[in-house]
């Protein structure tokens, strides 16, 4: 097979990168429908990728075999310090990620090789300005690209995962439990089950960091009195024996990455059950309740992140219709390579 060199992406390959994305866009969309249909034309996946080529936080590289585009990648990097919001501090600071439509492996490549190449080029450069954290998205089912990926030290993270249809949730049951929708004095109540959530992630083995300390209280307040507020982002609290044991929350603007259809899509921004009412059916009946509720508005899916670690989310919300459409993958290059060379 054609050994492939690798340079930074030109102007000039616009062309060829947009046929290689429509291309990888209509087999993707062929498993999953609720991917947006304007990239499968490659005159938008030219003016998609020709967005991200002028962008300044953006690399890209190419690898090709003559005259032949072999595969590209575009990686965006996110460089200062959070966001001083609660929603900022989730994300990681000085991380570097390819979104799932900014790379792809024309056919008849070895996509391993290909991948390989591309990410050294870029990496090097991410690793020498102090970029550790990396994340690569793909679309779920892409069997060769996961592989050629996993084979780069990359490991599943998160995954967007699509609920197509609000219908009614099988099992939902619970007979000793009320589902109400939370008005602004209820915040209190909020902040509690939002913090129940966060010690969850910050546990084992999922370790994702979440502000729950008292310094971020304020940041949590402020964020969700914004939320209540508005009458598109219900919550809906469970009580069982007038205690709150359980919280559903909807965004109408949520999270829902890009290329990903958002019409009639609600976004599942929160589920969480007090550890000592779980697995007992709230779960169900807070989905069931949210369901109703998007029924009534005319939502026809619902979209929301998991993360795969997640030993008791991940099982329920694939359990209860939900089904992966892409992930995540990271890696986190080990610091000590900045100073092991020496002077
Ligand atoms: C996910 C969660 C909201 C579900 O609520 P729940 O009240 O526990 O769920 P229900 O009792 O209605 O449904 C039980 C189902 O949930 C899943 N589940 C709940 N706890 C589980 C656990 N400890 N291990 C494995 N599966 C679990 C299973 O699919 C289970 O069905 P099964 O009994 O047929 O295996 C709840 O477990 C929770 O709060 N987990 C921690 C926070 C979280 O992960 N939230 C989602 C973030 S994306």
């Amino acid at each position: 097979m054609a050994r492939v060199t690798v340079r930074s992406f030109e102007r000039g390959d616009l062309d060829a990168a947009a046929g290689l994305l429509a291309e990888k866009h209509r087999a993707d969309r062929e498993r999953h429908p609720v991917l947006t249909e304007a990239l499968e034309d490659t005159d938008e996946a030219r003016s998609m990728l020709a967005k991200w080529f002028d962008n300044e936080r953006t690399d890209g590289a190419v690898a090709v075999d003559g005259d032949t585009l072999a595969g590209y990648a575009i990686g965006e990097r996110a460089a200062g310090a959070p966001p001083d919001s609660y929603m900022g501090q989730l994300s990681t600071p000085r991380s570097v990620s390819i979104g799932s439509r900014d790379h792809a492996v024309a056919a008849g490549y070895d996509a391993n090789a290909v991948c390989r190449m591309l990410y050294r080029h870029l990496a090097a450069g991410w690793v020498a300005s102090g970029y550790y954290a990396h994340t690569v998205n793909i679309a779920a089912g892409d069997e060769r690209l996961q592989e050629a990926w996993f084979n780069l030290g990359f490991g599943r993270h998160v995954s967007v995962a699509v609920r197509e249809g609000t219908g009614p949730v099988a099992g939902a049951d619970a007979a000793d439990v009320e589902v109400r929708a939370a008005g602004s004095e209820d915040v209190g109540e909020l902040l509690e089950l939002a913090r129940t959530l966060g010690l969850h992630h910050l546990d084992s083995p999922m370790f994702m960091y979440w502000p729950v300390q008292a310094e971020h209280d304020g940041l949590a307040r402020t964020f969700f009195s914004g939320l209540l507020e508005d009458e598109g982002n219900p919550h809906y609290v469970a009580y069982r024996e007038g205690e709150a044991v359980g919280l559903t929350s909807f965004l109408k603007q949520g999270f829902i990455p890009p290329y990903i259809n958002s019409e009639k899509n609600v976004y599942l921004f929160m589920g969480i059950v007090e550890p000592e009412a779980q697995d007992g059916g709230v779960g169900r009946a807070l989905l069931d309740h949210g369901m109703a509720w998007a029924r009534e508005e005319g939502y026809e899916r619902c979209t929301l992140h998991v993360l795969s670690a997640n030993y008791s989310g991940e099982p329920f919300w694939f359990a209860n219709g939900f089904e992966p459409v892409e992930y995540s993958l990271e890696r986190h290059i080990d610091e000590r390579v900045a100073w092991a060379r020496g002077g």
